[in-house]
């Protein structure tokens, strides 16, 4: 049986329905009841609430709200260890890796150490930048028929959430051919927010405006929705990438056996929320 954390977020929901369609046995946690009869209430804060859920598992994976900060990884991999876990999988990020010394990262950084220093089997997923982070701008394009961002003209490879489940099922279905490895997910190419808004444009079928906002107007915006060293980590990698941030990289389609999925296909599966 395999438990997933983060059950009901951007890759846990479909990562649940695939391994599900794929006739694995599942189990979906969130602190959220949901009503489903494969999902159950735990906790990642209180690894106790944990133990219950882990009943039967082999394989658990894990993901944490944001970096993951105020959680204790070695209590959670004592649980999955003592509820009988094998195999942990961590959904991580591309940036513990870009930015070993950034302070955003750092509880991200420290529960791969953790995984890694666990005596489980372990693989470590480190996506880049989420194509639904544009999910950010659904309000704005529905009211105005605007994206108004910072970096305008600075391109990422950001990646389909629906990409990392897909790679997520593929390693928990073949788990001793993906022990030990690190895989970075990303989207098939660089795109700039200014080429999002043309593409959520052609995806609500009415052009969408670009309007460039100061690096200050961003933080004020990203201080709404993160903690203020995140937000700055954010700025950083979206205004400032590195070379290696910038690269597609090939995990994806090799893991995979098709192309990465590109950001206008992720807007148009998600129009409705920009209509
Ligand atoms: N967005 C990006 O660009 C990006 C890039 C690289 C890596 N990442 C990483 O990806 C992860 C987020 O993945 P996502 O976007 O799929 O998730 P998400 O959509 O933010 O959803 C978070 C999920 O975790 C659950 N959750 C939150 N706190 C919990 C807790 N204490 N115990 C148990 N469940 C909890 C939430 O449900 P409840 O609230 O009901 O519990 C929800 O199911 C983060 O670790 C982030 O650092 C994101």
């Amino acid at each position: 049986m395999i438990v997933i954390t983060g059950a009901t977020g951007n890759v846990g929901r479909p990562l649940v329905t695939t391994l599900t369609a794929a006739g694995e046995r599942v189990t979906a946690v969130s602190r959220t009841a949901t009503g489903s009869p494969h999902h159950r209430v735990a906790d990642l804060a209180d690894p106790g609430t944990l133990r219950p859920v882990l009943d039967g598992a082999d394989a658990l994976y894990v993901i944490v709200a944001g970096c993951g900060q105020d959680l204790d990884p070695q209590g959670i991999l004592d649980t999955a260890k003592a509820g009988g876990v094998r195999h942990v999988v961590l959904q991580s990020s591309q940036l513990t890796g870009t930015r070993p010394d950034s302070s955003s990262h750092a509880p991200l950084r420290a529960f791969e150490e953790a995984v890694r220093g666990s005596g489980l089997d372990w693989t470590v997923l480190h996506p880049a930048g989420f194509a639904s982070n544009a999910g950010l701008w659904a309000e704005q394009v529905r009211a105005r028929r605007t994206v108004a961002a910072p970096f305008g003209d600075v391109g990422l490879p950001v990646v389909d959430p629906a990409d990392i489940a897909a790679v997520a099922a593929t390693v928990l279905r073949d788990r001793r051919r993906h022990a030990g490895r690190t895989y970075v997910l990303t989207g098939p190419e660089a795109i700039t927010p200014r080429e999002q808004a043309r593409a959520l444009g052609e995806a609500v079928g009415e052009p969408v405006r670009f309007e460039e906002l100061s690096r200050e107007a961003a933080r004020a915006q990203l201080l709404h929705v993160m903690p203020a060293v995140v937000a700055e980590g954010t700025l950083s990698v979206l205004g400032e990438p590195s070379a290696q941030e910038r690269e597609v990289s090939p995990d994806v389609e090799r893991l995979l056996g098709r192309p990465a999925g590109s950001f206008a296909g992720w807007a148009a599966r998600n129009a409705a929320i920009f209509r």
